[in-house]
Order: structure tokens, then sequence, then C-alpha cells
């Protein structure tokens, strides 16, 4: 059955039909997946991922809040694994690490994200976190928390990784 068919099944008929398929999703919306909340966890959030649909792929970053039951063990693909107790340069917002070639960054209260360390201008690795954005200390490059660049040298984007906690350990993974 074509599109049309199935709306005139529905009852329209003459301009609402004509509305009715002239309404369909444009290439360039963006698709924003539902929040998801793990039924188990009142701790645990996992941000909506958003993608575009043309104009290149964007990616948000998936980011945790600190929660007491997240089931870490299901995980695979990990890229690595932090001990939040230990990780001193974490307890604070706006703090990062950069550790086997991954930034991660507490960007707001309990909130993290990963990235790669190695600027997509050339292969450097170069990347900090800098207060609100992920920052290329060779030549500026700027990148927003889902990879977007922010100018001219970030234009190629960033790698974000996923990333999810218990409130102790903290995994990146892809
Ligand atoms: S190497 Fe990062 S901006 Fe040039």
């Amino acid at each position: 059955m074509t599109r049309y068919d199935f709306l005139k099944s529905l009852g329209f008929t003459g301009a609402a039909l004509m509305a009715a398929l002239t309404s369909c999703v444009h290439d360039d919306d963006s698709v924003v997946n539902a929040l998801t909340i793990s039924p188990t966890d009142s701790g645990t959030i996992t941000q909506p991922t958003t993608s575009t649909t043309s104009s290149g792929t964007t990616t948000q970053p998936t980011s945790s809040t600190t929660g007491s039951s997240t089931d870490l063990s299901t995980i695979t693909n990990r890229l690595l694994t932090i001990n939040l107790s230990t990780a001193t340069a974490l307890k604070t917002v706006g703090g990062y690490i950069a550790q086997s070639g991954i930034v991660v960054a507490q960007v707001s209260a309990g909130t993290y994200v990963a990235v790669t360390q190695t600027c997509s201008h050339e292969p450097q690795k170069a990347i900090i976190f800098n207060k609100t954005v992920f920052y290329c200390t060779k030549h500026g490059a700027r990148f927003d928390l889902t990879g977007k660049g922010l100018n001219s040298f970030g234009s190629r984007g960033l790698t974000v990784y996923k990333v999810a906690t218990d409130g102790t350990t903290l995994i990146v993974y892809s």
C-alpha cells in the first residue's frame, strides 16, 4: 500500500491529504531518541543520543550521572576503566584526565564526557578540556561536548566515546 492509499484509507481527502503527504520528515531534521532511565535505578540517567540524517554525522556523547546500582559488568568494548576515588582531577566539575589516548572530563556535576586525545586537525595528542569545551593546544581547535568542531581547525570534529559509571568506577567504551 502506498502512503497515498494509506492516508486515503484513514479518511484524508483534498487539502488535508496534500498536507499529510507533504509533511514528511525533512532530511536535515534531527532525530532525538527518548531519554532512557533504568527502571531499577533512581540515579542512573543515560542522555539521549542525537544524530542528523544528512550533512554529516553527529553523535551526542553518552553521559552518565552517578548511581549506585549500575551494572558495569555487562559493558563490552571497554577502552578505559577509571577508579573515581583515586582520580582526583575528576572530582571537580571542569576537571579532566588524559590517559591511554583518551580525555575524560567531568563536564557538569556527575556527568562525564570522554573523547579521543588525538586532534582531528593533525594527529597530535594535544586535546584537553578547557572549562566547557575540548581544546587542542597545538593550533587551537575547539570542540563542543558532542565532538562538533567550533572553529576551522576543529572542522573535522572529535571522536566521542560512551561513558558509564556506578559512582565508583567509570568505564569508557565504544
Ligand atoms: S593539531 Fe590540533 S589544532 Fe592543529
